[in-house]
Formats: structure tokens, C-alpha cells, sequence
């Protein structure tokens, strides 16, 4: 019994927690994948050493859509915990919300850039980089303008959580997207 209510306090909660805090930041990349298309972020323009700034897979569309469904689902959170007055799971704000949802696609973006200077095409495989550009985007854009949020929200049990749980999803989420014909390639 005793046992339970530690794995209950010291897994189950920070778990749930996690993925609380991330949904923001994990709706926006899939939905620029179903979503975006057409113009370029760079506008077709190279950078200085002849290859594109962002590339054609970083659009305007996926920007805005992804963002605003990040924003909606956060939305939709912070409506239920005000419902069900949950006091177990962390509280997003407005601005923590936006902050997770634009971060984790400005994240997406600045790794196209390094990608193309690495010379590497559009939908190349690039390990970590691919995983990790949402947290990073997310979690600097919280840290310079809401780091008190971060501070009370993202304990350290949460954050190692978050480390392991992502590549996961990540992974099964883009399987599904290249499965119904979403995404080009499996990662
Ligand atoms: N997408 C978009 N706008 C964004 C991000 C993504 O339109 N800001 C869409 C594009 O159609 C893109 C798809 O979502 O092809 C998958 O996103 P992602 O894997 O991030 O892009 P890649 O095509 O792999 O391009 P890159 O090599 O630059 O990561
Ligand atoms: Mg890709």
C-alpha cells in the first residue's frame, strides 16, 4: 500500500504533469504538418552560402495554424482545470500556453536553419535535433519571458520526464503522420 502511494506520488503525478504542461507544445508540429503549405517562411530566398534559409518545409500556414492550436488546446486546459478546479496539475496561464506553443515551432524553425547549413535537405533525418527543437524552443522562450512559471512548474522529476517522453511521441506521432500519407518520411 505504502509502496502504491509513493509510485502514485513520485511517477503518476509528475507523469501526468508532464504531459499537462507539453500538450501546448506538442500540438504544433503535427498540426503544421497537416495544415501548412504554401508560402515559405524565407520566401524561396537563400542565405548567404547558397542554400535556402528555412527551406519549403517551414511555411507561414504551418506557423499560424500550429501555433493556434497550441493556444486552443491550452485553452481548452486551462477551461478544465477551471471546471474541475484540479489542483494536482500544473495551471497554464495565457502567456505560458503561447509561450510553449509559438517556442516549440520557433524551435522547428531555427533547427531548419542549422539544418540547411549543414547542408542536410528538406525532411532529412537529423537525430536529437528532430526530437528535442520543441522542448528547447519552448522551455528558452519560457525561461527569458515567464521564468517564474517554469521555476514552480517544471520540477526536476517533471523535466526528466519530459526528456523520455518526448523521442517517444515524437516517433509515434510522425509513424501515424507518414501512415496516412501526412508526412513524407517516418521521423
Ligand atoms: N510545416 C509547415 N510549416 C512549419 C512546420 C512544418 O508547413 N513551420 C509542414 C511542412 O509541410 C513540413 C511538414 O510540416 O514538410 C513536416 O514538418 P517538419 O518535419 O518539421 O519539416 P521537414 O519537411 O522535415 O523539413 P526540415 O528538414 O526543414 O525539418
Ligand atoms: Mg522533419
Amino acid at each position: 500500500m505504502e509502496c502504491y502511494i509513493i509510485s502514485i506520488e513520485l511517477f503518476i503525478i509528475p507523469l501526468l504533469a508532464a504531459i499537462w504542461i507539453m500538450l501546448p507544445a506538442y500540438f504544433p508540429n503535427p498540426v503544421a504538418a497537416l495544415c501548412g503549405g504554401g508560402t515559405p517562411v524565407d520566401m524561396g530566398r537563400n542565405f548567404f552560402d547558397g542554400k535556402r534559409i528555412f527551406g519549403n518545409g517551414k511555411t507561414y500556414r504551418g506557423l499560424i495554424t500550429g501555433i493556434a492550436a497550441g493556444i486552443g488546446i491550452g485553452m481548452l486546459q486551462m477551461w478544465l482545470s477551471g471546471i474541475y478546479g484540479w489542483e494536482t496539475l500544473p495551471l497554464h496561464t495565457f502567456t505560458s500556453i503561447t509561450l510553449l506553443s509559438a517556442g516549440a515551432l520557433l524551435g522547428d524553425l531555427i533547427k531548419s536553419f542549422f539544418k540547411r547549413r549543414f547542408g542536410k535537405e528538406r525532411g532529412a533525418k537529423w537525430p536529437v535535433a528532430d526530437q528535442y527543437d520543441l522542448v528547447a524552443g519552448a522551455f528558452l522562450l519560457l525561461l527569458v519571458l515567464d521564468p517564474a512559471w517554469l521555476f514552480a512548474n517544471v520540477t526536476i522529476p517533471v523535466f526528466i520526464l519530459i526528456l523520455v517522453l518526448t523521442p517517444i511521441l515524437h516517433r509515434a506521432v510522425n509513424i501515424i503522420g507518414y501512415h496516412i500519407k501526412v508526412k513524407e518520411v517516418p521521423w
